[in-house]
């Protein structure tokens, strides 16, 4: 059992009027725990992305599958494993393929998923490109509604999929933007934990029970409408229920590869 009474004074949440590289690095580097953009939206765009919502094909997860309903837009690599832990590729492509024609026949104007991309170019000095396939582009800018909660759990791509990208990737963030949130309810908790072997004695469904983080130092941001989190989940994470109201994000990692460009994927 960790102790908790020696905290590491880094692992805190910053709130910012605009990411910096510098953020972007110490997210990376595990200097910092979150940082987040108070009002990264404004809200004639959450308005707009909520307005469009009708307009964009939603699938339900397979509920015999994850206890957890979370209803989303556009497809995420990790729902295409195969058995043998490769990506499904036919699958994956023609969802991604149909949920890029289905998000430009919505036509949402501010595209909130433009907005955020060139935000985060301007933060590094350089495009952030998609994560190719064989110089075929990935799916990014996922649209997941969660309000039954997310279990604890981390997103490594390098675990998941190794060497699936044309990209070698040395760090992974998380970006999350919020067009909707609940009255009350909803927060991400961040733990200062990275995947051990240990804890796969502690799997649940796509996750890991609550035992895998308990005494770890953590983090609980509870985010407001327009707001944006950046955080490397590589630290486990997971999301609260909120029984009342809607929370909707807009999702996608960032990757920083050997050569120093962010990519994107979801
Ligand atoms: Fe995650």
């Amino acid at each position: 059992m960790p102790h908790t009474t020696a905290l590491d004074p880094l692992f805190t949440a910053l709130d910012t009027a605009a990411f910096t590289d510098r953020h972007l690095a110490n997210l990376a580097a595990g200097t910092r725990a979150a940082v987040r953009a108070p009002d990264f939206l404004d809200q004639p765009t959450c308005r707009a992305a909520m307005a469009a919502l009708d307009r964009l094909p939603r699938a339900d997860y397979d509920l015999s599958r994850v206890p957890t309903p979370i209803i989303r837009f556009g497809p995420a690599l990790n729902d295409y494993r195969g058995q043998d832990g490769q990506l499904d590729a036919e699958p994956y492509w023609h969802d991604a393929e149909a949920a890029r024609a289905a998000w430009h026949r919505a036509g949402i104007r501010p595209d909130p998923i433009a907005v955020s991309l060139a935000h985060l170019a301007g933060a590094w000095g350089a495009a952030v490109a998609p994560a190719t396939i064989g110089g075929r582009a990935v799916f990014g800018g996922t649209l997941r509604e969660i309000n039954a909660g997310a279990l604890v759990h981390y997103d490594d791509i390098n675990r998941e999929f190794p060497g699936l990208f044309d990209q070698e990737i040395v760090a992974q963030l998380a970006f999350n933007v919020w067009v909707s949130v609940p009255a009350a309810g909803g927060a991400t908790t961040l733990w200062r934990h990275r995947w051990d072997p240990a804890d796969e004695l502690h799997r649940q469904a796509y996750g890991y029970r609550p035992q895998t983080v308990t005494g770890h130092q953590q983090v609980s941001l509870t985010p407001g409408p327009g707001d944006a989190l950046l955080f490397n989940p590589a630290n486990f994470h997971a999301v609260e229920p909120c029984p009342h109201g809607r929370r909707i994000a807009f999702a996608f990692f960032l990757g920083l590869t050997t050569t120093g460009q962010l990519i994107t994927w979801s």
